[in-house]
């Protein structure tokens, strides 16, 4: 046994074909918010993610984009960093598939099975989803569509290799059976078991070469390559060492808890232990299938393009609103609604009016009246009962929720915890308190600071950033659940309103409308614009078009002359003399009968508009822009 518990557990590998988005940003979200929450607990966490680079949907990418696979794979991966950079993940390992270390764990097991005779070549047909990276059978389909993406599959036939898979069931059953824990929550085992009645048949777990080659070499074929599942899901041994160090293996190995998504339950509760068995490796602890982030009743996926943008949001609210709106929401198990009116519901009513205005009342009042040092509560009275209680009650209630994975729950006993606090100010009006009984208003404000404190432990894992404002206004460092950790006479800090409500009316009058999706074009595309830098010579209003101005501009010793969409913004006479930005190379127009040789730059918002103009005039006219 280890001296210290450990904890370890892993997120989905992603797919590399598209750019992450907020359900990819969930289940990351929400490992984080559990390997913090161990962490605090004092356990050895081990939180693993990353990235599933091979297979046919990544190469089908990488082909539309006219690069390489692995040129796409490196260029995707850092918006999956960045994205986890900007939510505060802090992973202990970012795995990809493409990496060495992978590639040969996954030669090594398959070459194990091989060896052991699970693998055999043979020849196929099934229906194959690009999207899921799968077979499937007759009977899976829903009206002839894959049952996850709704699209018409194609049948295919070709030798490939293929794992016995078939062979485990039984063990599968029985071992499903014998461990409750080992699917989560109940009614996916009870899925799984029910998926197990019918006969399990083999996987194929290859590729030929010549018609799908971005995988990995089959250790006694190299004709063929594997790719997803048998790669994708070797990554949780990958990561802790299974390979390279097995002394790091055996500490982590099994995994505590594999978080999927609903949609790749079976491959996680069917392949990935048959893999197992037959690698002779032990089995993960639990493997736990949390629902779908909707939006108005449909899964927000890449294929259907209905994504919310995950920094869209944090760049209006913030980070720590956005991780707690997708943990407090999602009942761990269940599909969850998304919208903007829900999360600024919850945002208004959780964070500005409880959690926000408990810190801002503490510290307005113990500024007010206790020159902000926090004073000492002397003796407890049976006013505080409430508040003691509740806070010594619980730490043990959320270790119990958290180790049964009912994040929501544990949130909403920490905000009964602060509502409670809220109300115990109204009953005590320390701000009348004071008048009277100086020493009694001390005591009720103590034991809102340290409540309060309380509150923001528990919800650290959740909300990093804006509890450490709270610590700080505290000058609270203790992060010890048991009452008292808050010293009296610490000299409040200044802090910010925590959680500024939100006004959506305010927000729609000041918001520039939502932005438009960007139109990615390559460097080359790019290069074919010729932007020069010109003088404007002259410049005159266009008879009866309100609108336009005609412009006369040399390009060093060319002379051309440009329409533009600029009068209600500049009189003609301020342009004369301006170093402006045109595209060169733009086949002139005709607006209203006059000859447009160009266009100038200049940037619009809306009812406002700036012409781009050099800073250094002496640059002259003529210059390219690169
Ligand atoms: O399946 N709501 O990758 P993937 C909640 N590479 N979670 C969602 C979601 C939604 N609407 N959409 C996606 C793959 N997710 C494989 C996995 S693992 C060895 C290989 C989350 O990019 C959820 O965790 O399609 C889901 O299981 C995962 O993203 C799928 O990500
Ligand atoms: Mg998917």
């Amino acid at each position: 046994m280890n001296d210290k518990r450990k904890f370890y557990l892993t997120t989905p590998i992603y797919y590399v074909n598209d750019h992450p988005h907020i359900g990819h940003a969930y289940t990351t979200i929400l490992a984080d918010v559990l390997a913090r929450y161990h962490r605090t607990a004092g356990m050895d966490t081990f939180f693993l993610t990353g990235l599933d680079e091979h297979g046919q949907k990544v190469q089908q990418a990488a082909d539309q984009r006219k690069v390489t696979p692995q040129e796409h794979c490196d260029s995707m991966a850092p918006h999956f960093l960045d994205l986890w950079e900007k939510l505060h993940i802090k992973y202990d390992d970012f795995i990809r598939t493409t990496e060495p270390r992978h590639k040969t764990v996954v030669q090594e097991v398959l070459q194990k099975v091989y060896d052991a005779g699970d693998i055999y070549h043979g020849e196929y047909g099934g229906f194959y989803c690009v999207g899921c990276e799968r077979f499937y059978t007759e009977k899976e389909l829903e009206d002839g569509n894959c049952p996850q993406h709704q699209k018409p599959l194609e049948y295919i036939t070709e030798k490939n290799y293929y794992f016995r898979m078939g062979k485990y069931q039984q063990q599968l059953i029985d071992y499903i059976r014998d461990n409750p824990d080992f699917i989560q929550p109940e009614h996916r085992q009870n899925e799984i078991l029910g998926f197990l009645r019918q006969e399990l048949g083999d996987l194929c777990i290859s590729r030929p070469k010549s018609r799908m080659s971005w995988g990995i070499d089959l250790p006694f074929d190299d004709d063929y390559v594997t790719y997803v599942w048998f790669d994708a899901l070797l990554n949780y041994v990958t990561g802790p060492g299974y390979h390279a160090d097995s002394q790091q293996f055996e500490k982590w190995w099994p995994a505590d808890y594999h978080l999927i998504g609903k949609d790749i339950l079976t491959t996680h509760a069917v392949y990935w232990p048959t893999m197992l068995f037959a690698a002779g490796i032990p089995q993960p602890k639990t493997i736990f299938a949390h629902g779908w982030w909707l939006t108005a009743d449909t899964k927000m996926s890449k294929s259907l393009g209905n994504i919310v943008n995950p920094l869209d949001l944090i760049d209006q609210f913030g980070v720590d609103p956005v991780r707690y709106y997708l943990m407090r929401e999602m009942v761990l198990g269940q599909d969850a609604n998304f919208s903007v009116e829900s999360f600024v519901k919850r945002y208004n009513s959780d964070l500005a009016n409880d959690f926000g205005n408990l810190l801002s009342r503490v510290s307005k009042l113990i500024g007010k009246n206790f020159d902000g040092i926090i004073p000492s509560p002397g003796e407890y009275t049976e006013a505080e009962n409430e508040v003691l209680t509740a806070a010594g009650e619980i730490d043990g209630k959320l270790q119990n929720l958290i180790e049964q994975l009912r994040l929501n729950e544990a949130i909403e006993e920490t905000l009964q915890l602060i509502r409670g606090v809220n109300r115990y100010l109204e009953q005590t009006a320390p701000w009348k308190l004071v008048k009277e009984d100086r020493a009694a208003a001390g005591r009720v404000l103590y034991t809102a600071a340290e409540a309060l404190r309380i509150g923001a432990v528990l919800l650290n894992p959740v909300m990093p950033n804006r509890t450490a404002v709270v610590m700080k206004t505290l000058g609270a460092s203790s992060f010890d659940l048991t009452w008292g950790g808050l010293p009296a006479g610490n000299k409040l800090q200044a802090h910010e309103a925590l959680f500024p409500r939100i006004d959506l009316k305010k927000q729609a009058r000041k918001k520039p409308a939502a932005s438009k999706p960007v139109n990615v074009i390559t460097i080359d595309d790019f290069a074919k614009v010729e932007l020069k830098t010109a003088e404007v010579l002259a410049a005159e209003k266009v008879e009866g078009a309100d609108r336009l101005l005609k412009l006369q501009i040399a390009i060093a010793e060319e002379r051309r002359q440009i329409v533009a969409g600029i009068a209600q913004f500049y009189q003609p006479e301020e342009l004369i003399g301006k170093f402006i930005v045109v595209v060169y190379n733009l086949q002139p127009v005709k607006i209203r009968g006059i000859e447009s040789q160009g266009m100038l730059l200049a940037a619009k918002r809306k009812k406002k508009l700036s012409l781009v103009v050099l800073d250094n005039p002496e640059v002259g006219s003529g210059a390219s822009i690169s």
